[in-house]
């Protein structure tokens, strides 16, 4: 978090001001928030306004299989997995064992335990294994655990996708540290080799977006797949 200032203050009323009008009341988000903060989860979840976005790029493209890298308390996970139509399912990793009980614990309570499947170990473990097993293609995708293996994420994202597929990025921007060419962070460094591979890549349409808030500056990537992915 940076230091507090006029336009941080700003950019939490605005998003207050925004969520009062267009976040419904839910108790089960609420319950679940409270859950992950009691069992001393960082509350690094996207915002109301972010997880309902994510909820409407899953509309958007009528996602039926949804593959989600980095559950934490499973926050994002509800607001993606109530966008499924019947039948629809979810895949979410986790390599952290008390974040993946806390979530565990707020999917049941929001009645989707038998539409989300949390698989608790290393994403890049667990991504070969989703893979073999033939889970894929998804429909939706994100990305939103460990910064520096971005790359490699987004690799498996491609080899688990479709045309068609939408593939998001939480945390691109970082207070505007992706800027720095010398940094030494690892997970700047991963933000940066990632958008120095899409791009590169022929097989994505991409954007990145600039967002401030209660989470302070940051930002989404997008990579919708415009090309059947040769790999995998
Ligand atoms: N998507 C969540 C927030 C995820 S925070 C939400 O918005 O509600 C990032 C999560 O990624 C953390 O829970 C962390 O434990 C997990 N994580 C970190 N490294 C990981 C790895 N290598 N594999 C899987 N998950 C990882
Ligand atoms: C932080 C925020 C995130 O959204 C995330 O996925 C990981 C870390 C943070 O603010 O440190
Ligand atoms: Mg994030």
């Amino acid at each position: 978090m940076g230091q507090a200032n006029d336009s941080e203050a700003m950019w939490t009323a605005v998003d207050a001001y925004l969520a009062g009008h267009l976040i419904e009341k839910d108790e089960v988000l609420e319950a679940a928030l409270a859950e992950s903060e009691a069992a001393g989860l960082p509350a690094i979840q996207v915002t109301a306004l972010q997880g309902k976005m994510l909820q409407i790029f899953a509309r958007m493209v009528g996602a039926r299989r949804i593959l989600e890298v980095g559950t934490l308390g499973g926050y994002s996970t509800i607001w993606l997995a109530r966008a499924l139509a019947a039948g629809g399912r979810l895949i979410t990793l986790e390599a952290d064992a008390k974040h993946a009980g806390v979530a565990r614990t707020n999917l049941a309570r929001a009645g989707l335990e038998g539409i989300v499947e949390l698989r608790h170990g290393a994403a890049l473990e667990t991504l070969p294994q989703i893979a073999a097993e033939g889970c894929g293609p998804f429909d939706l995708i994100f990305i939103d655990a460990d910064k520096q293996n971005i790359p490699r994420y987004f690799e498996w994202a491609l080899k688990l996708s479709r045309l068609g597929t939408l593939i998001v990025v939480d945390n691109v921007v970082r207070g505007g540290a992706v800027i720095d060419p010398a940094s030494s962070d690892t997970n700047v460094q991963g933000v940066q080799r990632f958008l120095e591979m899409i791009a590169a890549e022929p097989r994505v349409s991409a954007t990145a977006i600039q967002t401030v808030g209660i989470k302070g500056y940051d930002g989404f990537a997008l990579a919708l797949v415009t090309a059947e992915s040769t790999a995998g």
